[in-house]
């Protein structure tokens, strides 16, 4: 394994609010490696967004970083720099950071396009601000650019402004002015959830292809699990703003051993089950609002233990690659098997796909 570009340490962050103090995130561990995709997985408000706007600096004026480090290792004049992100001023984000060497794709492709201004422009803009280029290096840079992306007639779609293009079409534009100055660190925070399936796959195909020929490290969001399967090399599932399981994708689609990971896994379509009684974990996550005691997830878990109320589980490890915070990994815990459905698909998942899922996943 690569040394971690970015290493994000015991990251606590809340926001004040009219409602009191939200712990959106409640100590954070999380290491990208080069070259590599870290999925981060977990329901709607899990802390998923406000951990990578914590990378970007770009939270809201209400927050408090209560903790952390997140320490980015770069390259600067061929000397290694090591630099806490969470000590430069927002300034030097802006000049030094931010979409020069780590770049983030959001959901809504219009969050990163000025509808004012043709495609070109927008593509080139940063390449003559952060690396000097010259306009027709840029021009020529941003055709070649959009080509990689898969948009044909790239000469005229320089001409165009966003809203003559589609919503796949954008967002691959997006990914265009993002990878336009070489950053280091792709951050796609749900990128391609509004749009449709066929779409979805091209720009994960899309991508992979680039990771593959620039070695660029990516941080990817999305609560869908299939879209986990096909992306990412590791995979982080949080919940109540604590990582409580981390693994390779096998990790954790073969041998998951938080309860909350198996409710996930069990609550994902796929093609050999029957979706209409597909699982739903029952309640809802806690109010992150109050002080939440023991493993966050205990109310909705009908195994927890007793401890599982009282104390908070640390993180325990599995294996080398493998790390989960449920007490159910301590060593006097009772046994308690993951839920005999999950159980039976991921064998027959293991069965049928096997051989040909071991070796698309080794592809690298
Ligand atoms: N600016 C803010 N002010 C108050 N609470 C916030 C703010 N931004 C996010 N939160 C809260 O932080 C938690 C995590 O949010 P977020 O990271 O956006 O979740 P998700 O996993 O869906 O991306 C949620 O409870 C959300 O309500
Ligand atoms: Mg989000």
């Amino acid at each position: 394994m690569s040394e971690p570009v970015l290493s994000i340490r015991d990251l606590s962050i809340s926001f004040q609010t009219s409602n009191g103090m939200v712990n959106a995130i409640r100590g954070v561990d999380l290491d990208l490696h080069k070259g590599e995709t870290v999925a981060i997985v977990g329901e709607s408000g899990s802390g998923k967004s406000v951990t990578v706007k914590a990378i970007m600096r770009i939270l809201s004026s209400n927050q408090m970083i209560n903790s952390g480090t997140i320490q980015f290792k770069y390259e600067r004049e061929n000397e290694k720099v090591s630099q806490d992100l969470l000590q430069l001023s927002k300034k030097e984000m802006r000049n030094r950071i931010n979409g020069k060497r780590i770049a983030m794709v959001f959901q809504d492709p219009m969050t990163s396009l000025n509808p004012t201004m043709t495609i070109g422009k927008q593509i080139m803009e940063g390449m003559i601000i952060h690396l000097n280029m010259s306009k027709s290096a840029a021009r020529a840079r941003a055709l070649e650019l959009l080509r990689l992306v898969g948009i044909t007639d790239p000469e005229k779609r320089m001409k165009s402004y966003p809203h003559q293009l589609s919503g796949g079409m954008r967002q691959r534009v997006v990914i265009a002015i993002m990878l336009a100055c070489n950053p280091e660190v792709l951050i796609c925070d749900e990128p391609t959830t509004a749009l449709d399936v066929t779409i979805q796959a091209k720009i994960l195909e899309l991508i992979k292809e680039i990771q593959k020929k620039t070695q660029i490290s990516v941080i990817y969001i999305t609560h869908d699990l299939g879209v986990v399967a096909k992306v990412a090399d590791y995979v982080a599932v949080m919940y109540a703003g604590k990582i409580v399981e981390k693994g390779t994708v096998n990790d954790i689609f073969y041998d998951p051993r938080h309860p909350y990971t198996w409710g996930l896994l069990s609550s994902m379509p796929d093609i050999g089950t029957d979706n209409e009684k597909l699982y739903t974990i029952p309640g809802s996550p806690p109010n992150l609002l109050h002080k939440i005691e023991g493993d966050a997830f205990a109310p909705r878990n009908a195994n927890a233990l007793n401890i599982d109320f009282k104390q908070e589980p640390p993180m325990f490890k599995v294996s080398d690659t493998h790390y989960a915070a449920t007490w159910l990994l301590h060593e006097n815990a009772p046994k308690i098997p993951m839920p005999e459905n999950l159980r039976h698909r991921i064998d027959r998942i293991v069965k049928e796909a096997g051989s040909a899922w071991q070796e698309h996943r080794s592809y690298k």
